[in-house]
């Protein structure tokens, strides 16, 4: 028999990625007496470790995998339940669980993510990565497979490509250069040589899944530092798996079948056109390379790729499906849950946060949203404070962190920090680019407008980013500096003290 009763509680919060834990804490710290319970599918979930504000906005922090009952024994009013969410009542503000359960709340959040987006369903070669299992999986592919495909252009593509060895790897692009999302032309330039760099071969133990960030014994190249690094896929009610991590690869081996390193190909400016196995009647006619594969890509550009598997890293799909029926929710085009500048949705007490939602207030001219792990950490520490002045009757204002858009991660295994509008986003013609780069060490570029910082990209060690941040975020005319900013001869920082 289902159990008819209705347990309620005062704030509930839905996923258990990095914006709905911090969501929880968030609260549970404002509200240590409040009845509070988070609703997640997957039995562990993500909390913020070693979090440090670096300068004015820009953070780090480590992210690690928790059993579910360790939110608990910190905060022991908040309860736990762990079950994927079937639908939303906004009307009576009541969840259901698919497990049967009614849950009120008086105030909602839901954080409940992306997935990523597939290329194709059902395809048994095309595998999406977005979580701890998925990783496995690749990893346990790989280890017979001599090469794959990776479709996607994002920050997930960017890091797989360089971590997978022994294999050889065929990176479809759809745009003019790698890392679109992130870099310009001329950065993508200056990374490519890592990409066909000898890589070290890594010794064949699998180490087992961590999402710490402490140095590897065997002084491993491929420890990363964790900074709130990109985003990984799909914490959401209907699936098991939270998002991954800032480390995803890190702690996998990433190997194929191969002894040496066997390369990245680039196929530039094209999508995958069709997908078809050996077995099926459509193959186009064969090419002199064309080989004996499991699997056989298409691509826009007309050429035919054989593989042992697909990898699809082609973006994210908000985790809205649960909520949607018999609400009225506003969306963006992007597919997320719109919130204003409290994170409010268009629903009376119900807030969103995260991957999930998309920003729907006039945004600061140096901010834009991106689904990273930064951004994840800031809303649903943002929508706990909202949720709790809401409650306490007190007013608000957008976080400062909301100001300007800054990230720390790693890429090839160079320190990248973007600030504000490092590609020039929206700024049409109207800006100015200035570029220093020395290579194999760094690559800097400032975009100015009128004269203002408003973006900047700093790969390798710079040292560059707590000036650059305060140029960008005090807006002073460096119109007269503008030929000594990059000016490696000059110590930046005494400059402008
Ligand atoms: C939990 O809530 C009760 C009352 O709702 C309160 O008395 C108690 O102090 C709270 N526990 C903690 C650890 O704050």
């Amino acid at each position: 028999m289902a159990d008819h009763s209705m347990d309620t509680f005062q704030f509930v919060v839905v996923g258990g990625g990095i914006a709905g834990v911090t969501c929880v804490e968030q609260l549970s710290s404002d509200f240590p007496s409040a009845r509070v319970a988070l609703i997640t599918a997957a039995s562990h979930i993500k909390a913020v470790t070693n979090f440090k504000q670096v300068f004015q906005t820009l953070e780090k922090f480590d992210v690690e995998e928790r059993p579910s009952s360790a939110l608990q024994e910190k905060f022991p009013n908040v309860t736990v339940i762990q079950s994927a969410v079937g639908g939303l009542c906004a009307d009576t503000h009541t969840l259901q669980t698919e497990d049967g359960r009614s849950v009120g709340y008086d105030k909602l959040c839901i954080c409940s993510g992306a997935r990523p987006k597939l290329l194709t369903q059902n395809q048994p070669y095309v595998l999406g990565v977005r979580d701890t299992d998925s990783v496995q999986e690749l990893q346990k592919r790989l280890s017979s497979a001599k090469r794959i495909v990776v479709v996607g252009n994002g920050g997930i593509a960017l890091e797989l490509v360089f971590e997978v060895g022994g294999c050889e790897v065929v990176w479809v692009v759809k745009d003019k250069a790698i890392g679109n999302t992130f870099f310009d032309a001329g950065a993508a330039h200056f990374l490519i040589p890592s990409l066909e760099a000898q890589r070290p071969a890594r010794d064949a133990v699998c180490k087992r899944a961590r999402y710490t960030t402490e140095e590897a014994p065997d002084g491993d190249l491929h420890t990363f530092t964790a900074s709130g690094s990109l985003r990984r896929q799909g914490s959401g009610p209907t699936d098991t798996g939270s998002a991954l991590g800032p480390d995803w690869h890190e702690g996998f081996l990433l190997r194929g079948a191969e002894q040496t390193s066997q390369g990245v190909r680039v196929e530039y400016e094209c999508g995958v056109k069709e997908i078809f196995t050996s077995s099926d009647h459509l193959r186009p006619p064969p090419e002199s390379d064309y080989g004996s594969w499991p699997v056989y890509v298409q691509l826009t550009n007309g050429k035919t790729v054989g593989c042992d598997f697909i990898v699809s890293a082609t973006g994210v799909v908000p985790n809205t499906d649960a909520f949607l029926p018999g609400n009225d929710f506003a969306l963006a085009v992007d597919g997320g849950l719109r919130v204003d500048e409290h994170m409010m949705t268009s629903e009376p007490d119900v807030y969103a946060a995260g991957d999930v939602c998309t920003a729907g207030w006039e945004p600061s001219p140096l901010w834009q949203q991106m689904r990273l792990w930064t951004q994840a950490r800031q809303m649903g520490w943002y929508a706990g404070r909202c949720m709790a002045a809401c409650v306490l009757t007190q007013p608000i204002e957008l976080d400062f962190c909301f100001e300007l858009f800054s990230h720390i991660t790693k890429f090839f295994n160079y320190k990248v920090v973007i600030l504000g509008k490092f590609n020039a986003q929206g700024l049409g013609a109207d800006h100015e680019l200035l570029v220093r780069c020395t290579k194999g060490h760094e690559y800097v570029k400032v975009v100015l407008r009128e004269g203002k910082m408003v973006g900047a990209v700093l790969i390798g060690e710079t040292d560059l980013e707590e000036t650059f941040e305060n140029l960008i975020l005090n807006q002073m005319d460096l119109t007269p500096y503008k030929d000594e900013l990059l000016n490696p001869n000059i110590d930046i920082e005494d400059y402008f003290d």
